[in-house]
Parts: structure tokens; C-alpha cells; sequence
């Protein structure tokens, strides 16, 4: 055994050994003592921990867990894919990836043999190793199809081949050998099933609790209503005898019906074709139907024994699916034909031969059926080979084959028969080439390794191999010679004639009850042979039928007259041309040659075992049954797998490998060793002083002899580990600190270093600050001091100057001074203010405002010569208004003359005035001063100046009504004319009229008040209307006051005294609107009233 082949993917010393952190032991070789106890005890301890592999060398022990669980991800798989075997714990991946690789690599042909008991998992772990092998292999089109109906192989064989038992819902009831075929790359090509040994009898009968085989019950739930009544078949599989029997239907979690999907998309991927799926589901049908044909005996007319068929519609149906006529059928099933041409005896069948004989037609067209179905399936995958062959293979490197084997193990039951004498047979042929392998394997490796073989005592089956198959001295060729021997044949003639051949009864691995006469375990219709994996009694009962496995030929006839579609093929024996009297094989035949094949085709490969073991027989996770896994240990021979393994050294490594895991343990080679890893394993194994012969030194090998070495290797290793961890944590920690320290150091350093340059720095900053403050302090100090000078100097100077000034002036003063009069002083300022002023009045002269008297402008001057300013301002406007007066002739004077008066006496006092503004003054409206005849009277009277002459309107005293008359002012006096005949009415002298007195309003009245009782004003005060009132008063008050100097004899007022004719009276002036003027007031005199409606 080798803990790791070749070198490791990983670096040697990171690898992680199978060693560590296992459970138990994870190599039973590594068992330390070796014994069974031991060895189931390791098992179990790696179940409860779900480590469900252990490895024996090469060999994986698989222990069934009956459990889901997390090993066979996809990421299993890329973690096991390219590791060596030991790098990881043991799994069915790791021995499968050993075997691709060294099937890829190195050319070798591999096979994967797995056996075990029914239930432990055999096939699962065939399905594991085609899992692992499709998810490694390439990829492309072609090989995902050749991958696919490789995979898709799986669910036909199930259904067809596997069955629910007792021990295992999904029995395998037949062996099974797949040969996959892969191209140079290591891409799949195509692969070959072979079958063994399918157990037909389960077709017609089955244990109570067991079921037919898968595809029954498959069909009956799943086929499509249509294809029902074509088959003619009900769903319920109680109505079917092969059905029935058991008394179970139904396995739980199964879907059947689900199941029939899938078996048939895997038909059709594996190239069945329609028709012949239908051919196949007839043929099911038909084998349900034949199942339920009951026969009966009745008295013929003539007095034999006769076969009648009960429900006869059943074999109606059968005929029509197989096409063949119900006389032939019913013929074949009741009647039996013996004997050659000519000669022919028919003999009618007893009701137990005809069933006898229904049964074993049921079984042939089943056993056939699924032989012709793996043909099939093997054409199909052979074809597909074929077509890559052509296209991938070109240079005839050939192909690499892998195959698996998933076969029945050993088994011992209360009573074994013919089957198991058969599957017992094919385990000591498998245990035998084990042996053979192992040992060729490890002699092999001796001889290249250069150590001297030792003759390694184990258990060799090759005598029961012999005892079973030895060619006419074998119980196989006693069973053959017995079948074929004419005469009475029986079981027991042949279990008489084992025990009566001397080769047999005298084999050490052959007991019976004539040979051990007092041994009652065995009885005396049973053998029992002592098989490496333990003793075995079996029963000869039925040994002589079931190896004769006879078809009658009326049977095989009436199948091949059959039209149906497939049944030539499956009995080419029942073809009358095919007149061979030749016996077909018997079963142990078959069986043998068909083992030497397989073994021949197992022996030129390089084996790769899965061993399965079932920890219970309820199925149930997590529960370990001791005993049952001793039971299987020992008849799956595992103990004598390890002490082969063990029979020469336990344990042997690669020199690199051994010494980088163990070289800490010798101070010659730790910490390293420079010379070959041969002479430092030496040096290491003198150093531990192991004793010569517990190991030996091969070419490229350490040999170990024994596990307890190994473990003591690993225990110093575990110690000096500990050990070296706490050294190198030291070495570590105080490599650590020291550069720890040594970076404090030079940080320490660095930071000093920057400090003081720091504190230089900053120190010479601060001198030269000062420096520089000093220098300038200095600097400044002379400056400021040269600059004191300089100015005291400057100032010397010009106080030098000065002085020469004031002396020289003084000087000059001082001779010049009687030349200067003394009150130039005054003369200067005097002169000063002159130029001041007529600057000023220069100044002025150019701004002043213009002659307009009403404009208002004047321009501002400096504050000196404010009250100036305004005195001149008056000046100028009065000046100005004398321009203005001088330029205004007497005629225009008397005009604005009389307008001013006007405004004086009228502006806002009467409404009439604002119109009265524009009107001009004329004064003489009716020429009156060329008026000759009015001279002539004027000179009388001293008239000539007349101011003003008017028609007017004079109010009567007495009635108030109006008449016009002539009023006319003159400088003397007013007069009131005529204004026809200028004769005067009256003539009041200016002195005697004492006022004037008009209205406020519009209107023209105007009355004149003259003084009472006068010569000429007897008659009282005089009542005008006028339009020109404001002339007239105008006029009158400026005659008054030029003639009497009267003031303001001009009186406004709405009422107002009269006097009339002595009396006096009220006047009162009233009007509606103020600024009306009206023409024609009306004067109403009532008594003392006078009302003037103006
Ligand atoms: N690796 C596994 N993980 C989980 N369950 C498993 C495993 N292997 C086997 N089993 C369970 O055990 C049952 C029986 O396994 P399998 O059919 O492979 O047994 P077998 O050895 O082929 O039996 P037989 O000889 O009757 O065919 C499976 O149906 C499955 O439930
Ligand atoms: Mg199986």
C-alpha cells in the first residue's frame, strides 16, 4: 500500500494527509491491533461521525447510509478531481479519479468491482463512479450524447432488472458488468453492458412483502389510457396472479407512474424505437395475462387425463398482442410434443406441468426480453462508439477501457439455494482474482522497489475456486453431467453423487451429512462448503431443474410462429429450420463461462474495489447494527483484505514524502536535509532506532512494516509538532519583538533625529530673526539717527536761512525804513478791501440778473459781503424799476397809474375786477375834450381836465328806475350832463363828495356820497349803474385824492346808508351769482329802502 502515487498536486509539505484529523482510522490497513472488534468497531465509530468510507490500501469499505448526504456535490467532485488518493478523506470519488487518470494517463485499463449485500448500496455507488466519470470527462456534442445514454442506461436496467425485496426497495435482481469506453483524451466513446444471472422466477412468483420487477407496476400506473385499452390491461395490479401474490403494490416515496415517464424518455434516448417500445409493452401485458390462465384436468371422451384452460378470454388477449393463433397457443401451453421428426409422441400436460409450463414461458419471454433490451441499449451506445471511433480515434492509439461491476456479493441465508451457490460461486472468483491482483500488485511493486519478497500467509480460495469449477471433478460439472445423464434424475442422485466423488467429499472445503455423520447443522439435503468468506449450507433441492432451465420446444416453436414484433428474435430456437438436437446450455454452464469471461476480462485491468456493507435491515439512517456488519465483514472477507494488504509492509511512501513529513524527528534532517531523501529517512530511522525488519528501504519507498511503527512515527511527530509549534511561535514571537524593537529603535532615531533638526531648525530661525532684528534695530537706529542729523542739519540750514532772511530784511528794514511811510499799513488793507469789492462788483457785474423788473433771480456771493449783497440786491431792483419807470411815457403813466390804483382798491374786494385787468382805462369814452360846446361850458366852470366822461345810468331817488345821463369827472369837479345837450344838471365841487360806495359783486352800481345839505348836493347822494364802475371809482378816488387829498374814500359794501333828499336810507345790494354781470340791476325804492337786485 502506498499513501500517495507519484507527486503530489499540492506542495508536499502543505498536504494534507489522510492522517490527519481522522476519525478512527480512515485505512484499516493502519488498524492497530488488527482484529474483527476492531475493525467493525472503527466502521461504526466512522458511521455516527457520517464518514460512511474507509479505505483498506485501495479499497474503499462504502457504508450504507440510508441518508442523504453532502459528499457528492459538484464541488465534491472538483475537490477530488486530480488529488492523489491519500490527499483526502476516503471516498468512491478519490478511488474512481485514481483510475481515470491512470486509465487517461498511463494507458491502463480500469474496472471498478463493487459487491456487498443486497441493500448496501452497490448500485448507488456504480451511479456515483458514472456520475464522477461523466462530470471529469470532456465535453462537446458527441460525448454529452455518449455520456447521456451511458447515464440513460441506468433507469432501463432499473426498471427492468430491479425489483422491490425485502432487503432493498430497488434490488438489482440481476449482475451487472458495464465496460465504458473512452478515447485518448479520456472522452467517453460508448460502452458495453453485460448481464448476469437475471432471477427470472421473480416474474412468477415473489415473496410475501416483494414485488415483481419495476416495469409491471410501472406500466400498469403509467401507461396512457389509450395504450391500456390496447393492451387490454386493467390498472389495478391485484387483478394480475404475478401481481398479486405478495400482497404489496405499492413502495414508498416511488411514484410509479412518474417512473414510467422516465424508463421510457430513457428508452427512447437509448434509441428503442416506437414500435418496439410498443412490442415491449405488449409482451409485459401479455406475461400479466398468461400469468392469470388457469388449468384444470378433466376425464377426456375416451377416458385420459385432460387440460382445460380457465378464463380462456385472457389467452384470447394474449394471442392477439402476440399474434398467433389461441388452437397453437393452447397446443403449446396442455400439450408436449417429444421426440424427432416421424417419431413425434404428443403427450397432454398435467394442470401443474401446463402451469409449470405457462411459468417457465413467462420467464423465458421476460429473461430473453431483458437481454434483448441490454443488447439494445448496447447497440445503441456500440454504434455511437462506432461513429466517434471514425471520427475520433484515427491513429489507432485504441480505446481505454473502465469497467464497473456491480454485482451480488456473498450471501448466507437460513436456506441457500441454486441461486446462491451460483452468486457464492462468482464472490470466491472475484475474492480469488482480488487476491491475485493485490498480491501480483504488490509483488510487482517489490520487485521494482527492490525489496525481497516474503511469502505472505493469507487465506487462498484457489481450492474452493476448484472445488466449485474444476472442469469434470467440479460440483458445477457434477450438477452439468447429472442434468444431462439419462435415467432417473433427481436433486438428491446428485447431491449422492458429490458426496460418492472422491475428489469432492475428500475437498477440506466440502462438508455434507455423509461426509460429517454426526454434524446435524447440516441436513441431509444440503452440502456445505466453506468459502473464504465463511460456510455456506446449501439445499439440492431444485439445483437439477433450475440448472436444466428447459423451454419445452412446443413453446419455443409457438413463440416463433408469433408475428409479433420482436418474439423471432428473442426465441430463434423455435425455429423449425433450427432442428438442432442439441441440449441448450445448462445454467451452471452459462454462469461459468460467463464468469471466466468476465474474469478474463477483470484480470487484464487494473482493479479498483468498493466493498458495500448495510449497517441495518430497516433501511434506517443512523443505526448501526454490530452484528450485521460483522456477519457482512466476514463474508465479504474484508478482514482477509487487510491481511493481504498487510502481509508484507502496512505502509510505504515515497522517500520526498515520508521525509517531509517526518523529518522534524531527527535532528540531522530538521530543519532540512540537502543530501538524496533516501539517506535522510536512513539517518531518520537510525535516529529513532526502529529495529532492522520493521521496515526496509525500496528504490523509491520507505517500507513500513507494521502500523504501530507508523503510529509511532505519528505520535513523535504529533509530540515534536507541538513542540517545533511552540518553537517556531517563540522564534516567531521573538522575531516578532526584535522587529518590533529594532522599528521602535529606528523609529526612536527617526523621530529624535527629526526633532532635533526640528529644534535646530527652529532655534537658528528664531537667531536669525533676531539677527536680522538686530541688524535692523541697529540699521533703523543709525538711519533714524543720520536722519536726525540730515534734519538738524536741514533745519541749521534753513534757520541759517531764515535768520539771514529776518537779518537781511531787518537789515534792509532797517535802512529802508525811513523811505516807507508809516501807515502803509491801513493803505494796503484799504487797498486790499478795494480790490476785494471790485472784484466782487466785477464779478457781480457779470452775473446780474435782467432788466425784466419782475424777474427775481439774484446771484449768491461769499458770506463777506452778505449784507452788501442784499443792499445792492435792492438797489439794482429799484434801480431797475426806475429803468424800467423812466421808459414809460405820462399818457402809459397815467394809464398804469390809474390800473394800479384799480388793483389797490379792487383786487379781491370785487368780483367784477379780474375782468376789468385787461379792459383799457380811456377815460373820455364819449370824446368830450374835443368837444367845443363842452369847452366853452368847461371854461366857465374850470372843467377842461376831464378824467373821465360817460354815458351812465343814474337811479331815480324817489322810484328807483333808471334814465342815462352824461357823467363826467374833471379835475374840479363831477358833473352830470345832459348826453344830448351837455347842459349840466349837476355840478358837485370834488370837495363836497365825501365817499364812494360800490357792491362786492358784479354789478355796475356805484353811489356817491356827497356831503349833506350842501349848496350843490341838496338833493342827497347819487345812485349810478355803470359798466365801467371800476374806472369810474377808479378814476374818482385818484381825482379825490389829487384835487381834496382824501384818502380811501372808495367804500365796498352791500349795504350802506343813503342819503336822500335829507333822508336816509337803506341800501342793500343783493345777487344771485357774484360774477354775473348784469346790465340792467332793478332798484326798488320802498320808504326807507332801497333794494338793488344786481
Ligand atoms: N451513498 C448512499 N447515500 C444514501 N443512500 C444510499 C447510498 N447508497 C445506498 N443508499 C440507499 O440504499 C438503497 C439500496 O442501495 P442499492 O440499491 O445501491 O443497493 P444494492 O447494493 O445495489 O442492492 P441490491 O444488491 O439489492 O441491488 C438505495 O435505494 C438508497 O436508498
Ligand atoms: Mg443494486
Amino acid at each position: 500500500m502506498a499513501l500517495s502515487n507519484g507527486p503530489s498536486r499540492a506542495g508536499d509539505s502543505q498536504m494534507m494527509s489522510l492522517l490527519d484529523n481522522m476519525i478512527g482510522v480512515s485505512d484499516c490497513v493502519l488498524l492497530e491491533p488488527l482484529t474483527e472488534d476492531a475493525f467493525v468497531e472503527n466502521l461504526q465509530k466512522r458511521f455516527k461521525a457520517n464518514e460512511i468510507y474507509t479505505y483498506i490500501g485501495k479499497v474503499v469499505v462504502s457504508v450504507n447510509p440510508y441518508k442523504p448526504l453532502p459528499l457528492f456535490s459538484q464541488n465534491n467532485i472538483s475537490e477530488y478531481r486530480g488529488m492523489n488518493l491519500y490527499e483526502l478523506p476516503p471516498h468512491i470519488y478519490a478511488i474512481t479519479d485514481d483510475a481515470y487518470r491512470a486509465m487517461r494517463d498511463k494507458n491502463r485499463d480500469q474496472c471498478v468491482i463493487i459487491s456487498g449485500e443486497s441493500g448496501a448500496g452497490k448500485t448507488e455507488a456504480s451511479k456515483i463512479v458514472m456520475q464522477y466519470v461523466a462530470a471529469v470527462c470532456g465535453k462537446g456534442r458527441d460525448v454529452d450524447t455518449v455520456k447521456e445514454q451511458l447515464l440513460q442506461s441506468n433507469p432501463v436496467l432499473e426498471a427492468f432488472g430491479n425489483a422491490k425485496t425485502n432487503r432493498n426497495d430497488n434490488s438489482s435482481r440481476f449482475g451487472k458488468y458495464m465496460d465504458i469506453e473512452f478515447d485518448f483524451k479520456g472522452d467517453p466513446m460508448g460502452g458495453v453492458i453485460t448481464n448476469y444471472l437475471l432471477e427470472k422466477s421473480r416474474v412468477v412468483t415473489q415473496a410475501p412483502g416483494e414485488r415483481n420487477f419495476h416495469i409491471f407496476y410501472q406500466l400498469l400506473a403509467g401507461a396512457p389510457d389509450v395504450l391500456m385499452n390496447e393492451l387490454d390491461l386493467t390498472r389495478n395490479p391485484n387483478d394480475y396472479h404475478y401481481l398479486n401474490q405478495s400482497g404489496t403494490q405499492q413502495i414508498d416515496n416511488i411514484n410509479d407512474k412518474e417512473q414510467l415517464a422516465v424508463t421510457q424518455k430513457a428508452m427512447q434516448v437509448l434509441g428503442f424505437t416506437d414500435e418496439e417500445i410498443l412490442s415491449v409493452y405488449k409482451l409485459l401485458g401479455s406475461i400479466l395475462k398468461l400469468g392469470n390462465v388457469e388449468f384444470n384436468s378433466f376425464n377426456t371422451m375416451n377416458g385420459t387425463d385432460g387440460v382445460k384452460i380457465q378464463r380462456e378470454n385472457e389467452l384470447l388477449d394474449v394471442c392477439d398482442q402476440l399474434e398467433c393463433s389461441q388452437q397453437d397457443m393452447i397446443h403449446a401451453l396442455t400439450k408436449r410434443t417429444i421426440g424427432q421428426k416421424g417419431e413425434k409422441v404428443t403427450t397432454t400436460l398435467t394442470p401443474s406441468q401446463a402451469s409449470y409450463a405457462r411459468d417457465a414461458l413467462c420467464k423465458a419471454i421476460y429473461d430473453r426480453l431483458f437481454t434483448w433490451a441490454i443488447k439494445t441499449i448496447n447497440s445503441s451506445i456500440r454504434e455511437e462508439s462506432k461513429d466517434n471511433a471514425k471520427n475520433k480515434v484515427r491513429d489507432g492509439s485504441g480505446r481505454k477501457v473502465m469497467g464497473v461491476l456491480d454485482i451480488y456479493g456473498f450471501e448466507i441465508f437460513e436456506g441457500n439455494g441454486f441461486e446462491q451457490f451460483i452468486i457464492n460461486y462468482c464472490n470466491e472468483k472475484l475474492q480469488q482474482i482480488f487476491i491475485e491482483l493485490t498480491l501480483k500488485e504488490e509483488q510487482e511493486e517489490y520487485i521494482v522497489e527492490g525489496i525481497e519478497w516474503t511469502n505472505i500467509e493469507f487465506f487462498n480460495n484457489i481450492a474452493i475456486c476448484d472445488l466449485i469449477e474444476k472442469s469434470n471433478v467440479g460440483i458445477l460439472s457434477m450438477l452439468d453431467e447429472e442434468c444431462l445423464r439419462p435415467g432417473d434424475v433427481s436433486d438428491s442422485t446428485f447431491l449422492n453423487k458429490m458426496n460418492t466423488t472422491k475428489s469432492i467429499i475428500k475437498h477440506p472445503h466440502y462438508e455434507s451429512r455423509s461426509k460429517c455423520k454426526s454434524d446435524k447443522t447440516i441436513d441431509h439435503e444440503s452440502f456445505r462448503l466453506k468459502h473464504y468468506a465463511g460456510n455456506v449450507n446449501y439445499c439440492v433441492n431444485g439445483f437439477i431443474d433450475k440448472n436444466n432451465d428447459l423451454l419445452f420446444r412446443d413453446l419455443s416453436q409457438l413463440m416463433y410462429k408469433c408475428d409479433h414484433l420482436l418474439l423471432k428474435t428473442l426465441f430463434p430456437e423455435g425455429n423449425p429450420k433450427h432442428n438442432s438436437q442439441k441440449r441448450p446450455p445448462t445454467t451452471a454452464f452459462q454462469f461459468k463461462s460467463s464468469i471466466a469471461q468476465l474474469m478474463k476480462n477483470l484480470v487484464c485491468k487494473d482493479p479498483n474495489y468498493i466493498r458495500c456493507i448495510k449497517p441495518n435491515d430497516d433501511k434506517a439512517p443512523n443505526d448501526f447494527n454490530e452484528a450485521l456488519v460483522r456477519h457482512q465483514v466476514r463474508y465479504l472477507g474484508l478482514m482477509e483484505n487487510v491481511r493481504v494488504r498487510r502481509a508484507g509492509y502496512a505502509f510505504r511512501q515515497s522517500y520526498e514524502l515520508c521525509l517531509s513529513r517526518y523529518k522534524m524527528l531527527c535532528p540531522k534532517t530538521w530543519p532540512n536535509w540537502n543530501g538524496p531523501a533516501r539517506e535522510g529517512m536512513v539517518q531518520l530511522f537510525k535516529h529513532l532506532g526502529y529495529k532492522k525488519e520493521e521496515y526496509a528501504f525500496g528504490r523509491t519507498k520507505i517500507f513500513i512494516r507494521n502500523p504501530r511503527t507508523l503510529f509511532d512515527l505519528e505520535k513523535r511527530r504529533h509530540h515534536r509538532m507541538h513542540y517545533l509549534a511552540t518553537l517556531i511561535q517563540k522564534i516567531y514571537k521573538g522575531h516578532r519583538d526584535c522587529k518590533k524593537y529594532q522599528k521602535m529603535r529606528a523609529s526612536v532615531t527617526q523621530i529624535a533625529a527629526h526633532y532635533k533638526g526640528y529644534k535646530a531648525k527652529s532655534k537658528y530661525l528664531k537667531m536669525r530673526m533676531s539677527c536680522i532684528l538686530i541688524t535692523s534695530l541697529w540699521r533703523g537706529y543709525l538711519a533714524r539717527k543720520e536722519y536726525k542729523r540730515l534734519r538738524y542739519e536741514a533745519k541749521c540750514i534753513w534757520a541759517v536761512g531764515i535768520i539771514k532772511k529776518f537779518f537781511i530784511g531787518w537789515r534792509v528794514r532797517r535802512e529802508y525804513r525811513k523811505l516807507f511811510s508809516a501807515n502803509a499799513a491801513p493803505k494796503i488793507v484799504a487797498f486790499m478791501r478795494r480790490y476785494v469789492i471790485s472784484k466782487y462788483l466785477l464779478k457781480l457785474k457779470t452775473q446780474l440778473p435782467s432788466m425784466s423788473p419782475t424777474d427775481k433771480n439774484w446771484p449768491p456771493c461769499s458770506p463777506i459781503h452778505k449784507s452788501a449783497h442784499l443792499k445792492l440786491k435792492d438797489v439794482f431792483r429799484r434801480w431797475r424799476a426806475t429803468v424800467y419807470r423812466s421808459q414809460v411815457d405820462e399818457q402809459k403813466r397815467e394809464i398804469l397809474g390809474t390800473k394800479v390804483t384799480a388793483s389797490d382798491l379792487f383786487k379781491e374786494k370785487k368780483s367784477s375786477y379780474p375782468a376789468s385787468i385787461s379792459v383799457q382805462f380811456r377815460g373820455d369814452y364819449v370824446r368830450l375834450r374835443n368837444n367845443t360846446k363842452y369847452s366853452k361850458i368847461a371854461v366857465q366852470t374850470e372843467d377842461q381836465k376831464i378824467h373821465f366822461a360817460d354815458v351812465v345810468d343814474k337811479v331815480n331817488r324817489n322810484n328807483g328806475k333808471t334814465t342815462h345821463t352824461l357823467l363826467v369827472l374833471s379835475s374840479k369837479s363831477f358833473l352830470i350832463m345832459d348826453q344830448k345837450t351837455l347842459a349840466i344838471k349837476y355840478r358837485i365841487p370834488l370837495n363836497e363828495i365825501t365817499r364812494i360806495t360800490c357792491s362786492p359783486y358784479s354789478d355796475g352800481v356805484f353811489v356817491v356820497h356827497v356831503t349833506k345839505g350842501g349848496e350843490f348836493t341838496k338833493k342827497g347822494d347819487f345812485v349810478f349803474i355803470s359798466l365801467k364802475v371800476i374806472e369810474i371809482l377808479t378814476r374818482f378816488s385818484r381825482a379825490l385824492q389829487m384835487e381834496t387829498s382824501k384818502q380811501n374814500v372808495v367804500q365796498i359794501a352791500d349795504r350802506f346808508n343813503l342819503d336822500f333828499n335829507g333822508s336816509s336810507i337803506q341800501a342793500t345790494i343783493c345777487t344771485k351769482n357774484i360774477h354775473e354781470i348784469n346790465p340792467a340791476p332793478q332798484c326798488k325804492r320802498k320808504g326807507k329802502r332801497l333794494d338793488i337786485m344786481a
